[in-house]
């Protein structure tokens, strides 16, 4: 076996429909297939528990499944390469969780993720007004996910090795009886751990208390990073963080979203973005600047520049501090033009680091951040037309793998092995 470190790549499952309307499962499927033809590392899908209006209109007539209903289709007709879904901590119970994900494991033979999320909005569909504060939601995740691992582990394997020896079972099989701040789990769980071993934990979120909880437990974290300097201090960070804790710095792999379009030359990737976000208008950015970190700067005028002294008080209740943060860093570093402001991906996107260009000009992106250390891999977002991501598969991922920067062949079948969790 090799250990040679690589590049980790994931793919977000975002199909652009180009027209078509509806669930689109084949078309996801077969992508998911394009991404194991091209021995990714696994296949991803973000969850959010709310119908707002912007995040319908992102998904222009496609409709978004329950993920993890869509990984369990999506297993059975793929292989090797691992599937990664997105679980609020902060709107499931622990037992459910625990459960529906060791399926999940069972039916893709161990190839499953967890993208634990505290989620930003949604609390109105689960009986609250109002989202409870960050500290309260990592708390409960915290617990949240201490209980499912234990609830994992209350049903081990070798259970199916007792052949009805009741007193074997009895002995394998045990309550966890937690009794904590949120939740009151006596168990067990009902269905045996995959042998597979632990389900990889990722998580999204990088505000200080989240950045303690990535390094504290996660394997990898999925990162708006929209820079190279916000992935080194990020990635710094959270390594420093990981071995304070006990762990070693390489046991967090950061993986900024790269939201990416890929054209025969720049000019025609930079209209292919161009494109994908002329629907926004100038009030939208506005709002979204507005939904960020509460400020309004419509009196500005367009070339006026925005600076330091106009952001709001850094203590305000935010939807997500890691969003915050980084359009505030944003001005106070540069004092951008508003007009500037409004076309950042911090504001008008998720803050992915956002790849425009050729094949070749994304590559060498992607290995700048790789060998000045602002990440360990990426998971891609497609965000142009079909050809944007053609090229990404028939040039990027072959130039990568060229370099020595991405494996040829997967070396095992879960997504454990995948992500050298096994080494
Ligand atoms: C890159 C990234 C991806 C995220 N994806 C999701 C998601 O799919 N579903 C969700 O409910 N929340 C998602 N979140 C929100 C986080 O789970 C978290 O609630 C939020 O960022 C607030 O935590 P923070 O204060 O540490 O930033 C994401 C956050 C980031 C930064």
């Amino acid at each position: 076996m090799t250990t040679k470190r690589h590049l980790i790549i994931g793919m977000h499952l975002v199909v652009n429909g180009e027209g078509k309307k509806g669930a689109l499962i084949d078309e996801q499927i077969a992508f998911a297939k394009r991404a194991e033809a091209a021995k990714l590392d696994f296949v991803f899908k973000a969850d959010y528990l709310i119908a707002h209006p912007e995040l319908i209109a992102k998904m222009k007539g496609t409709v978004g499944l329950d993920p993890s209903f869509l990984m369990a289709t999506v297993a059975r007709e793929t292989k090797q390469i691992g599937l990664v879904t997105t679980v609020s901590t902060s709107f499931n119970p622990p037992y459910i969780i625990a459960r529906q994900l060791q399926s999940l494991n069972w039916i893709s033979e161990g190839r499953l993720g967890w993208n634990l999320v505290t989620s930003i909005d949604g609390a109105s569909n689960f009986s609250n007004e109002l989202m409870p504060s960050s500290e309260e939601r990592y708390a409960k995740a915290s617990e949240c996910k201490d209980v499912v691992q234990r609830l994992w582990h209350s049903n081990p394997f070798e259970i199916l090795e007792a052949n009805g020896d009741l007193e074997k079972i009895k002995e394998l099989v045990k309550p966890i009886n937690h009794d904590g701040e949120y939740f009151h789990v006596k168990g067990p769980l009902n269905i045996p751990m995959h042998p597979a071993g632990d389900i990889p934990l990722f998580q999204a979120g990088a505000s200080d208390i989240g950045r303690q909880f990535a390094a504290a437990v996660s394997n990898a974290i999925f990162a708006a990073t929209p820079d190279i300097e916000v992935g080194i201090e990020l990635r710094n960070d959270l390594r420093k963080r990981a071995v304070e804790l006990g762990r070693s710095a390489d046991d967090m792999r950061l993986l900024p979203g790269l939201y990416f379009f890929i054209g025969d030359t720049y000019e025609e990737a930079l209209e292919m973005h161009r494109k994908a976000h002329e629907h926004l208008t100038i009030e939208r950015r506005y709002i979204a600047l507005e939904s960020v970190i509460g400020m309004d700067i419509r009196h500005l005028a367009l070339m006026d520049c925005v600076t330091a002294n106009m952001l709001p008080p850094e203590n305000q209740k935010v939807r997500s501090k890691t969003h915050a943060h980084l359009v505030r860093r944003y001005i106070i570093e540069n004092e951008p033009t508003v007009e500037e402001l409004l076309e950042r991906p911090e504001v008008i996107g998720s803050a992915h680091l956002v790849a425009i260009g050729a094949p070749q000009d994304i590559v060498n992106q992607i290995v700048k951040f790789y060998e000045k250390g602002a990440m360990d891999g990426f998971i891609a977002v497609p965000g142009g037309p079909a050809k944007s991501l053609d090229l990404f598969f028939s040039d990027v991922i072959p130039n990568l793998v060229e370099r020595g920067l991405f494996r040829a062949d997967y070396e095992g079948s879960t997504l454990r092995s995948h992500l050298g969790l096994d080494v």
